[in-house]
């Protein structure tokens, strides 16, 4: 093809946003008139190229929009090392059903054993499926909602939060909750009631959480919310981030 009608083609994408096509239209074009394809079978390839960019990019934003920590899949879970999940059961998740039933998720067990890796995993599958997702960690969001408390904006804050078809709220626990932080997470809690997805980890038992939020009766409250629709998965393995480092004791 020649260079003038290439660049010529190439500032008529760009200046329809056509990247997919400004990156691909040469090989499929070629791949069209190797295999003899009709005009319109042409146009579908063509159309199918964008329409994948626009896909990428949208999934693309919502793992950014989401914040996750880091990024980290189911596929990359060794099931081996933590025979207390039931891999099946876990890769069922995937299907995101707890999701259209709006159901929740609670991961409990000790430091390392991969709760926020299963929670960061599928809320990246989530995003891919085009859910709404964010993930933040408990005591990042009960600084949020105390500082929309002093600001007057705790209303509209809630109301975000209630949009999102999934949230993530990990480490419930490693940091003391006050009663009024408790008060606020029992609010958003009712909020998503019935209407969104949470997945909650802790390091804590259900029957330690009044002692966590300073205060049994909204613990109760909470809990009460949280597990009426709920997954729970406990999680009694050793750490990961272990692995391989402590020697067995030496036999003497
Ligand atoms: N079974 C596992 N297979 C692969 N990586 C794991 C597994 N469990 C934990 N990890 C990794 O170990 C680190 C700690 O896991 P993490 O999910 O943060 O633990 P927790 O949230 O339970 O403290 C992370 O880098 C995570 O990816
Ligand atoms: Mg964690």
């Amino acid at each position: 093809m020649n260079n003038k009608l290439t660049s010529y083609l190439e500032s008529q994408m760009q200046a329809l946003k056509l990247k997919g096509l400004i990156a691909h239209y040469q090989e499929i074009a070629e791949k069209a008139s190797q295999n003899n394809l009709s005009y319109f079978e042409y146009l579908s390839l063509l159309l199918e190229e964008e329409l994948k960019r626009k896909n990428d990019g949208t999934i693309k934003t919502k793992i950014n929009k989401a914040r996750f920590p880091f990024i980290k899949t189911l596929e990359e879970f060794d099931f081996s090392f933590q025979p207390s999940l039931r891999e099946k059961e876990i890769i069922a998740l995937s299907s995101l059903d707890f999701i259209e039933k709006k159901e929740n998720l609670i991961f409990l067990g000790p430091p390392g054993v991969g709760k926020t890796h299963l929670s960061v995993a599928l809320g990246i599958k989530a995003c891919m499926a085009k859910y709404r997702v964010v993930f933040t960690t408990a005591q990042k969001l009960l600084e949020e909602l105390m500082l929309s408390l002093k600001d007057g904006s705790l209303t509209d804050k809630l109301l975000n939060y209630s949009r999102l078809n999934l949230m993530v709220i990990d480490e419930v626990g490693y940091m003391p909750i006050s009663k009024e932080q408790a008060n606020l997470l029992f609010r958003l809690i009712s909020m998503r009631y019935e209407k969104g997805s949470i997945i909650v980890t802790s390091n804590y038992n259900f029957n330690e959480w009044g002692e966590v939020f300073s205060d049994q009766v909204v613990a109760a409250a909470i809990i009460d919310r949280l597990v009426h629709h709920a997954r729970i998965f406990y999680i009694n393995g050793t750490s990961y981030r272990l692995k391989g480092k402590l020697k067995p004791a030496a036999a003497n």
